[in-house]
């Protein structure tokens, strides 16, 4: 029997032990043993729960007792969750977390204290929820030279973009149903402002180009901005704004990340990923394209990577895990105006200035501020340099089949 500790009974904490109840012959197959939930630590009492006598308050409890060899954090945040999962490691029990945060600020330093005390930290569920994007990526593109990741990586953002423009719902409402959804973050800016994409494609980054990339050197847009005039226009030619977060590495060996809202055209593989689901596409030097879809939040989804993490960790008896990615400096961080795309652009000007300005366009339509049309190719400079002396309400990167 392998038992674990739970750490933090929110959403994804509560949902664990109600998987490994739910689904308990299933997973006990899987990890070659039954996985039994010893403690589950929170700072807050849930009297008449079915699991009361095994609610602990004191970390100290769990880091002391040899039965624990598996303990999941699921507290979030990056400040006593950093704590308990070093000390975790370093008593010699493995760490499973859903903590996006955590990874990415952390996850360079404390996979080698995993590695330096023989156990593992997994974090298939930090990224896209139930989605299995981390470990198709460790495991089986090991060949391939990865050259792009992007996609849809948050749930809530992508909920309120579809409710919005699908169902006719405002964004106050939209957000108030993700929450009550379990789908937001406890503070929900994180999800608008594009934060919690930014730490996601950090760690697909991490893992993809084996090098560190701080969520801090991320350039970052959430969907606060995004207005419905463009929603429409962009329906216009069949085409979805979402919520990217894409990291592409150059031939040089530069890395450039970045989070924005796209139009997506009809041909994009991630057009139609609606509600809370995810998507995300690994393009790599030998496989090329592959699409990775499923719900990415929701206590259930979330709790399914989580769980399987542990049963990794238990059939795993060796130890380390031999996840690693390299500390890096800012000489690796490449510049994200040198991408070059077709561009979403609405402006004060007419149709005809805006082709004499961007030369072949496909115009969406005009209204009494100006126009909306999508450009050819160019780099952001490119595109930039155009606009110096017109006044655009809306610059987005429009994303088409780029297999
Ligand atoms: N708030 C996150 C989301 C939860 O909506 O995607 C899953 O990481």
């Amino acid at each position: 029997m392998v038992k674990i500790a739970v750490l933090g009974f929110g959403v994804v904490g509560s949902g664990v032990v109600e998987l490994i109840d739910i689904n308990h012959d299933k997973i006990a197959r899987s990890a070659g043993e039954e996985v039994y939930v010893k403690y589950i630590l929170d700072i807050r009492d849930f009297k008449d729960n079915p699991y009361e006598n095994r609610f602990v308050k004191d970390f100290a409890e769990i880091e002391k007792d040899p039965e624990v060899s598996i303990v999941v954090e699921t507290i979030g945040g990056a400040r006593v969750a950093y704590d308990f999962t070093k000390r975790s490691l370093m008593a010699g029990k493995s760490v499973v977390t859903s903590n996006k945060e955590l990874v990415s600020e952390h996850g360079c330093e404390l996979l080698e204290i995993a590695a330096q005390h023989n156990v593992s930290y997994l974090f298939e569920a930090s990224v896209g929820g139930g989605v299995p994007i981390l470990r198709p990526i460790i495991s089986c593109l090991s060949a391939d030279e990865i050259e792009e990741v992007y996609g849809i990586v948050n749930g809530t953002t992508n909920y309120i973009l579809t409710s919005m423009i699908k169902d006719g719902v405002s964004f106050d409402d939209a957000l108030k149903d993700a929450q009550r959804k379990g789908y937001a973050e406890h503070d929900p800016s994180a999800d608008i402002d594009g934060i919690d994409t930014c730490r996601k494609m950090c760690i697909l980054a991490d893992l993809s180009f084996g090098k560190n990339i701080a969520p801090a050197s991320v350039p970052t847009q959430g969907i606060s901005g995004v207005d419905g005039l463009d929603v429409a226009y962009a329906q216009k030619a069949s085409a979805n704004i979402k919520l990217i977060g894409r990291t592409v590495k150059l031939p040089n060996g530069k890395i450039i990340s970045y989070v924005a809202p796209h139009v997506l055209l009809k041909d994009n593989l991630l057009a139609n990923v609606d509600g809370v689901f995810n998507g995300v596409v690994v393009r790599g030097n030998a496989t090329g394209e592959t699409m990775y879809y499923g719900k990415g939040a929701g206590k259930l989804p979330t709790a399914a990577a989580v769980v399987s993490d542990v049963i990794e960790s238990a059939k795993c008896k060796c130890g380390s895990n031999l996840i690693s990615w390299d500390m890096a400096g800012d000489e690796i961080t490449g510049e994200v105006n040198d991408l070059s795309d077709r561009w979403y652009i609405r402006a004060e000007i007419d149709a005809d200035e805006a082709s004499v300005t961007f030369g072949d366009i496909e115009v969406l339509g005009s209204d009494g501020q100006g126009t909306a049309f999508i450009t050819r190719e160019m780099t952001g400079y490119e595109c930039a340099e155009k606009l110096e002396n017109i006044n655009a309400f809306a610059v987005y990167r429009v994303l088409g089949n780029n297999a």
